[in-house]
């Protein structure tokens, strides 16, 4: 079916005592696309995880799976769904290998081919117990699991925080594999850069609460690049490039500047500052602290990063 709803959080709650977890979250997650469920720490994303996965029940609010309750109906739910957490704990006294055909077993699967690959690919040893590896290999077990996994659903939370830039490059590589096979992923993590190359839909969550939702272009304005420049001669037409905003030159002669720049005009922009002859540079993504800061500036009237 075109368009199909996986996913569905509607005014998600939970409380665990006093403590309001979640108080509005909302998620939507059609098949073949990746949801980005991105916000700092302690915002609430595994514990909205954990209710889509029918481990905790919610206090509010609802959240469906293929169109079945989240927590009713999570045993039917889970036949068609692989999970890996944040923090990867294993049997310590199986091996890594062993610990791959055994989360593939539970799961209704099997090793084939492609769990081989997956080991070669992530370069795990399957020979070493799980007490012995690291938090990185740990977490490629579940990874390498999940992946060889034929499911309609993947859930991944945080899962490339033990990862090296290498391996972290792999498992974009096999999400976008699993999107081109029409399955759906939702991937939380508290740092926009990791995810947002993978990203169909972003969702931000802050204090519990779902503050933005939306494709990566409707808010290309909340991922700007900050650049710092120096050139040898004045950068010339820098203020009217298209895509530079907040544009402050530091000198008179017009050779410093910081400004930030649209994810999608960072190409033009370099070009026209080449002209001026680059000395120094250095870019930095937004980080989730400047996209709340924009955030709240918007929410209080002005436009979103100017
Ligand atoms: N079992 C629990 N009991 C009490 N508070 C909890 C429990 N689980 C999570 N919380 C609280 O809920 C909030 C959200 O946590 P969590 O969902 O783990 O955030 P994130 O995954 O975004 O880092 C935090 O304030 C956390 O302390
Ligand atoms: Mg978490």
């Amino acid at each position: 079916m075109e368009n199909q709803l996986i996913l569905d959080v509607q005014g998600l709650k939970k409380s665990f005592g006093k403590v309001q977890a979640l108080t509005d979250v909302n998620l939507q997650l059609h098949r073949g696309e990746v949801l980005g469920f991105i916000g700092p720490n302690g915002a609430g994303k595994s514990t909205t995880i954990r209710v889509i996965l029918g481990l905790i029940k919610e206090s509010g609010g609802s959240a469906t799976v293929f169109g079945e309750d989240a927590w009713k109906d999570s045993v039917k739910i889970h036949k068609n769904l692989a999970y890996v957490p944040g923090d990867v704990y294993l049997w310590p006294n199986l091996t890594g290998g062993q610990t791959i055909d055994m989360l593939l077993h539970m799961s209704g699967q099997t090793h084939t081919a492609k769990t081989d690959e997956l080991i070669k690919e992530f370069k795990l040893d399957t020979s070493k117990k799980n007490r012995t590896y690291s938090k990185g290999n740990r977490q490629k077990i579940a990874l390498i699991a999940a992946f060889s996994t034929d499911v309609d659903l993947y859930i991944f939370d945080e899962p490339t925080s033990g990862l090296d830039p290498l391996n972290e490059l792999i498992f974009q590589q096999r999400v976008a594999e699993l999107k081109d096979h029409g399955k759906s992923v939702l991937l939380s993590s508290h740092i926009l850069s990791e995810v947002e190359k993978m990203c169909d839909t972003i969702a931000i969550i802050r204090e519990g609460k779902v503050i933005e939702t939306g494709s990566l272009e409707s808010m290309q304005h909340l991922t700007r690049n900050v650049v710092a420049i120096t050139t040898a001669s004045p950068m010339d037409g820098l203020d009217k490039a298209k895509g530079v905003h907040q544009l402050n030159f530091k000198n008179d002669q017009h050779t410093i500047a910081e400004f930030t720049v649209d994810s999608d005009e960072i190409g033009a922009v370099m070009d026209l500052l080449t002209k001026s002859s680059i000395v120094q540079l250095k870019t930095t993504p937004p980080t989730l602290e400047d996209l709340f800061l924009r955030y709240y500036h918007s929410d209080a009237g002005q436009k979103v990063g100017e």
